[in-house]
């Protein structure tokens, strides 16, 4: 089974006493400390832990914002503590979709100009953005809103339309920091079950971080738990 068909084997993910420590001036904060854990390709799972805990500076090394300063991380074959901006872009482009809590949505453009946005920088020729764009939105239930800007969309189908925008490159992992934050429970709990059907249907790795467990427990097939950088 192939989760993805981007050409990529699903890729087990795996991190090995990863530590973050980021430096402000003479200060310096500890936001990581000695993370190990792994998530089998295909799994569905969270990461839940009090506000600073770390868990966005999590995704972001999984994703390949930023290096870790201590340890390792692998994805696949890939090395994230090794790769060149350049490569860490390409990964980017062929391994992860991230979904971020505040939507990022150009208010100027339709949800499918949206969606299709990444897929310029990655050069796909018009027609094929348009159709797979659309392809997405149908993914996420938005086949009727695919000609909507921002502002004429509920909260729910924009953050519906931000994971469509993930999807395009049909990444093996999906990424998703407080995809629930700017929602009521009831819409919350949709965009969980739309992320559960994107893992179970599609074979992705999905990794959600939330501050509330509840949300998630039932989806969730591992839940790793973070207080002050530590897992616990
Ligand atoms: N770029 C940065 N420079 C300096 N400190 C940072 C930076 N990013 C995060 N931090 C600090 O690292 C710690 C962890 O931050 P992080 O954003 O990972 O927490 P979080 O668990 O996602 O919190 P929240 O639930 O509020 O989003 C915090 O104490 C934060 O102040
Ligand atoms: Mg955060």
């Amino acid at each position: 089974m192939t989760a993805s068909s981007n050409g990529h084997a699903p890729a087990d993910l795996a991190l090995r006493g990863v530590s973050k420590r980021y430096r402000q001036g003479r200060a310096a904060v500890d936001a990581l400390r000695d993370v190990s854990l792994t998530v089998p390709a295909g799994q569905f799972a969270a990461v839940v832990g009090p506000s600073g805990s770390g868990k966005s500076t999590l995704l972001h090394l999984v994703a390949a914002l930023d290096r870790p300063t201590v340890g390792q991380i692998q994805l696949g074959d890939w090395h994230l503590a090794e790769l060149s901006r350049g490569e860490q872009a390409q990964f980017r482009r062929r391994m992860v979709g991230i979904v971020f809590q505040q939507f990022h949505l150009v208010p100027t453009m339709t949800a499918r100009e949206n969606v299709a946005l990444p897929m310029i920088l990655a050069g796909a020729a018009p027609e094929r953005r348009r159709a797979r764009a659309e392809e997405c939105l149908a993914m996420v239930g938005l086949a009727d809103r695919t000609g909507h800007r921002p502002a004429e969309l509920s909260g729910g189908e924009q953050q519906r339309v931000a994971v469509a925008r993930a999807l395009t490159s049909d990444p093996p992992v999906l990424l998703a920091d407080e995809p629930t934050g700017n929602l009521d429970s009831e819409t919350g709990g949709a965009v969980i079950d739309l992320l559960r059907e994107i893992h179970a249907g599609q074979g992705r790795t999905v990794i959600v971080v939330t501050h509330h467990v509840e949300e998630v427990e039932d989806a969730a097939e591992e839940v790793f738990c973070l207080r002050d950088g530590q897992l616990v």
